[in-house]
């Protein structure tokens, strides 16, 4: 058994005391977005309460020391990916935004008509929608890789698709409706190969590994805050600086700017070129907050812990007659979707809830994951490092109960 201290982690998460339909809850949605800690929420709150003014833009002490707290977030988060400059941090809204941000600015610059991206079947439609959008507006072609029953990416197809025309590879890092971890490793060393700048959308792995910029050698990796244990509204475009650099700006507004004048307008250095407006002072400063808490933790030891939490699901998983589990990668994060055989998902959610369990039931954002498995939608129960063995039992006891009267 490990060591984890997973009841003193729960101790620091308020809303785990919460009561939902008079039983205590069960959280097991934390890869739509997961629960903040105190430490997250007293960060907000105390830079309301003491700190907070515009950023970037006062002389008056009270907007340096704003500036201070969201620029020691960029930094926190500097190191939480290891990336060689905090220039290479870009804060935007969240994982859409940033992968909207690169299809926007990257992409037009680089890809034109006939010029093809590279995906994969397990993308969320985040990572699907803003490249079709792009070929419409260029005429590139979007390419898929395809999967196996086990939810695997099928690495030979995904090779032979990689041509001389391909300008872009961008791949989920841990499917949000699998649980998925695609070999992030091999497919950048591959792409570097042919030069392909590769995208990784990292915002399901975040929270579950520790991440390396660096030792990945990706040219962009993108993820939320909110599945971090920090606020929504903030996630992170890392970049790497020379590709930074060459990319024009996505909007245009103050803080962006250098200099304007209405003939011309020069643009500001990075970070600040990508982060036009007010940004989220307080989201980010949590963000910060949140990472200080995970380090404090360790990120190898929540992987381990998880590994152990999914391991268990699993097994208890399999012993249901009737479940099938969709996605059965062997290398995979803390997720477990499934279906019950005669009961669609959006019931098993429903009835669930009833017994305090949260749950996500439907298609996950993944619409082309379920048309694979030919399923309308999922059960899903994605883990986070408060979770435990007795939540997991629970699960298993309402999957069972739901099972024994309308199965
Ligand atoms: N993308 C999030 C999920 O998988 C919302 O639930």
């Amino acid at each position: 058994m490990t060591s984890f201290p997973v009841e003193k982690i729960r101790a620091d998460f308020p809303i785990l005391k919460e009561k939902i339909r008079n039983k205590p809850l069960v959280y097991l949605d934390n890869a739509a977005t997961c629960q903040k800690p105190l430490a997250v929420i007293d960060s907000i709150s105390h830079l309301y309460m003491h700190e907070y003014a515009n950023v970037h833009r006062g002389v008056h002490t009270l907007s340096i020391k704003a500036t201070d707290r969201y620029e020691g977030a960029r930094e926190k988060v500097k190191n939480f990916i290891n990336a060689k400059s905090t220039k290479e941090i870009i804060f935007v809204k969240g994982t859409t935004e940033a992968i909207n941000l690169i299809a926007q600015t990257f992409g037009k610059a680089n890809i034109s008509a006939g010029d093809e991206i590279l995906i994969t079947a397990m993308e969320h439609h985040s990572n699907i929608v803003p490249w079709q959008m792009l070929c419409e507006e260029t005429g590139a072609i979007l390419k898929v890789a395809p999967i196996n029953l086990q939810g695997e990416l099928i690495y030979d197809e995904f090779e032979k698709l990689i041509s001389n025309k391909t300008k872009l590879i961008s791949v989920v890092h841990m499917s949000n409706a699998l649980g998925t971890v695609n070999p992030v490793k091999k497919i950048i060393v591959t792409a570097k190969v042919k030069n392909i700048p590769v995208l990784l959308d990292g915002a399901q792995a975040i929270p579950h590994m520790p991440i390396d910029v660096q030792d990945l050698d990706c040219d962009f990796y993108v993820f939320s805050g909110h599945k971090l244990y920090a606020p929504s509204g903030v996630g992170v475009l890392y970049g790497k600086q020379a590709l930074l650099e060459a990319m024009p700006p996505y909007q245009g507004g103050g803080d962006m700017i250098r200099k304007v004048t209405f003939e011309d307008t020069e643009y500001n250095t990075l970070p600040y070129k990508f982060e036009a407006g007010t940004p989220s002072i307080a989201d980010v400063v949590g963000l910060g907050a949140a990472i200080d808490y995970l380090t404090d933790i360790g990120m190898d030891n929540i992987a381990n812990y998880e590994a152990e939490l999914l391991d268990y699901a699993t097994e208890k998983a399999n012993k249901i007659k009737g479940l099938k589990i969709i996605g059965q990668a062997k290398e995979k994060g803390a997720i477990l979707s499934f279906v019950l055989d005669k009961i669609h998902p959006h019931d098993i959610g429903t009835m669930l809830d009833s017994l305090g369990i949260a749950i996500r039931a439907g298609h996950h954002c993944a619409m082309p994951v379920m048309d694979f498995f030919e399923v309308p939608a999922t059960a899903r129960a994605s883990f986070a490092m408060y979770n435990t063995k007795a939540e997991i039992d629970a699960l298993m006891a309402g999957i069972e109960q739901l099972i024994e009267v309308f199965g």
